[in-house]
């Protein structure tokens, strides 16, 4: 295990069923509704959640990319949401949209992405998240497709990250405090 790592929380196994769960429940949807589907990954941290989870979904997927902040360097959230990258396709009002995320905490970048996109023009709009922590909501946001819940710990891996470094461990860890307390 890493040596800033103070804990596993979601190992690789978990992740692999908790990701087949949610593909099955976004397939299951979209057996009953049909239409066009596109992903929307948020760079960068739900990158690796995104490659797992569209080889997993039966249904025929498009993908596109958004980059947007609301953390800085650190472990609190700035309330404020930038998009950094946007979606640069005409055809969205053709379709239905769910954006992936590694994890929600205050709720504000889905809530402001969600608003954002139908006011895009999108046919729908829904959220996944591979994990949530309601403890922390600062706003009423609540996501479609939930890979599981965690506590209040500061994860990182499986894409999370804590200032650019954890990305690409393949489990999902709970950071030491030491480690951000001291920068
Ligand atoms: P929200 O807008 O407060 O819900 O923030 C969501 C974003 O904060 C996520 O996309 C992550 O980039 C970041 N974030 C929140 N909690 C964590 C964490 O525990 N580890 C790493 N990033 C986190
Ligand atoms: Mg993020």
């Amino acid at each position: 295990m890493n040596k800033d790592i103070a804990a596993i929380l979601v190992g690789e196994k978990e992740l692999d069923e908790l990701v087949t769960k949610v593909a099955g429940e976004i397939d299951a949807d979209f057996q009953k509704t049909g239409g066009r589907l596109l992903l929307v990954a948020i760079l960068k941290g739900s990158v690796v959640f995104m490659g797992d989870l569209m080889k997993k979904i039966q249904s025929p997927v498009e993908i596109d990319f958004m980059k947007v902040s609301s953390y800085g360097a650190g472990t609190s959230s700035s309330g404020n949401i930038n998009i950094h990258l946007d979606l640069q396709r005409k055809d969205i009002g053709d379709c239905n949209v769910i954006v992936v995320e590694d994890i929600v905490d205050s709720g504000r970048t889905l809530a402001y992405l969600t608003e954002y996109l139908k006011l895009k023009g999108a046919r729908s709009v829904r959220t996944c998240t591979l994990l949530d922590k309601p403890s922390r909501r600062e706003v009423d946001f609540t996501p479609d497709y939930v890979g599981r819940e965690i506590p209040d710990e500061f994860v990182v891996g499986y894409g999370l990250d804590y200032d650019e470094k954890y990305r690409a461990l393949p489990y999902v860890g709970i950071l030491k405090p030491e480690v951000y307390r001291k920068s």
